[in-house]
Formats: C-alpha cells, structure tokens, sequence
C-alpha cells in the first residue's frame, strides 16, 4: 500500500478552508502492541460512536518560509501541545501530501467531550486532520475517483497520526489489520463491516461512566511498546485472532452472550496486559472495579445482555442492545453513579462515522 505522490504540488498555492466531525471509537477486540510504522500486532474490531466527536476546521494560506507552520486552537485558545502533536504528524506526510510544506496551518478543535475525559480524542481529533487533509487534495488535486478511495485514504493518513483514529473513518462497525476472516482487511487502514450484521447492533448503545477525568499516568504510545517485552504478548496475540474470528460469527448470529464473554474478555486481558509489563502498571480505579461487579450482579438478576468494555483508562463502557435502554439507565442511575465523577455519564450510541461542516 503506498499512498506517495510526488505531483501533489501546487503551482498557485492557494488559501482555503475545511471542517470536518469524526466521531471517536470504541474497541470490542482491542489493538494493543505495534510494530514498524503503525503496524498493529493483532487485528481488532471496533463501534463507531456518534456523540463523542471532534469538530475540527483547517485554515490554509501560503507559507511564506516555504515550510509547515500549524497554529493550534483548542475550544477557541491556542494549544501548543496539540500543534506540536500535529506539526509531528505532519512531518511524517511529505512523501503523502508534498502540499503541507508550501502551506500554513492554522486549526481550530473541540471535542463535544472534555479533553482527557479517558475517551479516546485522539481517534477523532486525528481522523478530522486526516479528513482536511484528504479534502485539500480532492478540492485542489481532484485524485479522488469515489467517496470509498477519499475515506480510504483518510484512514490510511488517520493511521499515521494515532492507530485506533483509522477505525473512526466509517461508521458502524469497523475492522483493521490483517486477518484471515475478512479478504479485504488491512494492517493499513480500516474495513467497515456492515454487510451481514445482526439487526441487534443497530444504535448499540454505550454509556460512558466517567470514573476518573485526569490525564492517564502511562500513555497509550508508552503501553504499546511495552508489549514488545510482555511475557504473555505473543500469547495475546493468538488470542486477539481467535476472538476476531469469534466476534465475526456472533456479529452475524447476534449471540448476545457470546458476545458479552468476548468483550468482557478483551477488557480485562487489555489491562492485564498493563499489569503484567515491566515497568507494571494499573489504570483502573477501585469505582472501576466496583461498576464492573455491580454490572454482573445487574446481568445476573435480570438476564439483561449489558457488559462493559475499557480503553486504556479507568472509565467504564457499558455496552446493550437498543431496547433495554430504559432499564440500563435506570441501573445506571441508582447503582452506579455513586461510583462516576460527579454523576458524569455520557449515553452514547454506535454511528453513522464522520461528516463533512461548513467550514467558518
Ligand atoms: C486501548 O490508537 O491511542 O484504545 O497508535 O499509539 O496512537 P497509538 O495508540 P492508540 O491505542 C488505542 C488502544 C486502545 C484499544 C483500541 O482502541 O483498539
């Protein structure tokens, strides 16, 4: 796969703008280890979420230097941090987009979710640059034969910026790296897999509960490379293979059962892994725990299909079916908000990936 285009050079070089929404994702089967340039170790499937997004609008002049400048502007005050993040992944773009060293940068990002809430802004901040950047060539280049070879490449440039964020190009369910169960599959970009999807994971509900909303102690950059030097990292591996081929027939056959052991799984194998790397850390917190009992005691009282699932933090995903909504919220309500910071919960539900703003 390579995406190099020397010809993407202006000879005008224009001014312009883009915005884009792209929602954020979460894992079922999770990415956890890499290797060469954003390589996943294993494959790994995802729900696209719609009310966790990134609004990101890119300005573009000349650049009088000849090189790349990018001012950044979180919720409307300059970031230094997320412009060097973005000035990083724009270096790595030469070969891709020669265009981003004749022009400046400046970008203006909000998320509809606080900043370290520990749900995952890079997946959506990264995919939105990706999309503007994608969108620059096809209004100035044209390259773009369909909407599939755009998104695909966003997700490819997404990939670059931070691995999950390629997942967050499609909506529904997604798929990336390499695997057996889907020919067309890639360690390069992401799949969407809504062709023979059980009707039950239509608007799959996740209810964030928000444990802890402070910066992660061990980034997930740090935690991936970590598992180069985990004992139980090769075993992982198979593991993760074996659950996408599991999680592959539970999404067509909607065993909802299957599909709780699976991810319940997936969840806690991600932070044994953090617990058994050297240096060893943990993520969770005693709220954590406490929601995840509280969860199978609920499931096991009422027989109602909920589970959870965790990113690399301490925030429980509470994921159910559509129609057990009412009772789930009510459970959440009662039970588990005394566990949550500040009674925060944000009720999500899978999808339909990004769009296209008027940019301002
Ligand atoms: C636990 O995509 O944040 O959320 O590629 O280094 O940017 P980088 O890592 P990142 O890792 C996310 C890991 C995860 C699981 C997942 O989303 O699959």
């Amino acid at each position: 796969m390579n995406y190099e285009n020397k010809d993407l050079i202006f000879k005008e070089i224009p001014t312009g703008k883009t915005a884009w929404r792209s929602p954020s994702n979460i894992a079922l089967v999770k990415y956890w280890g890499k290797t060469g340039v954003q390589i996943p170790s294993n494959p790994s499937v995802s729900f696209t979420l719609s009310k966790s997004h990134t609004d990101t609008t890119v300005h573009y002049a000349p650049s009088v230097h000849g090189n790349c400048g990018v001012e950044f502007y979180f919720d409307g005050l300059p970031n230094e941090a997320f412009a060097e993040k973005t000035r990083q992944f724009f270096s790595k773009l030469g070969n891709i987009f020669p265009f981003v060293n004749q022009l400046n940068f400046r970008i203006y990002s909000k998320n509809s979710f606080p900043h370290s809430a520990g749900i995952a802004s890079s997946a959506s901040g990264m995919s939105a640059i990706a999309l503007a950047l994608c969108d620059i060539e096809n209004i100035h280049f044209m390259t773009f034969p369909d909407k599939d070879s755009f998104f695909k490449k966003a997700s490819y440039v997404a990939r670059l910026g931070s691995g999950s964020a390629c997942r967050s190009l499609f909506g529904g369910i997604v798929e990336w790296g390499l695997t057996d169960e889907y020919p067309e599959s890639s360690n390069y970009y992401g799949t969407p897999l809504n062709n023979k999807i059980n009707s039950i994971f239509e608007n799959y509900h996740d209810s964030i509960l928000i444990v802890d909303s402070g910066e992660k102690k061990v980034s997930s950059t740090i935690g991936h490379g970590l598992m180069n030097s985990n004992p139980f990292s090769s075993t992982r591996f198979v593991q993760a293979n074996k659950n996408i081929a599991t999680l592959n027939n539970t999404l067509k056959n909607g065993d909802l059962n299957s599909f709780v052991k699976l991810v319940e799984s997936e969840a806690l194998t991600l932070h044994s892994m953090m617990m058994t790397s050297s240096p060893y850390y943990l993520l969770m917190k005693p709220g954590t725990v406490s929601i995840i009992e509280k969860i199978w005691e609920f499931r096991n009282d009422t027989s109602i299909p909920v589970c959870f699932t965790l990113d690399a933090g301490p925030n429980v995903h509470i994921l159910y079916p559509h129609k057990y909504n009412t009772e789930v919220q009510d459970f959440i309500k009662i039970n588990l908000l005394c566990f949550t910071a500040d009674g925060y919960v944000i009720n999500d539900v899978t999808g339909q990936g990004p769009e296209k703003l008027e940019a301002k």
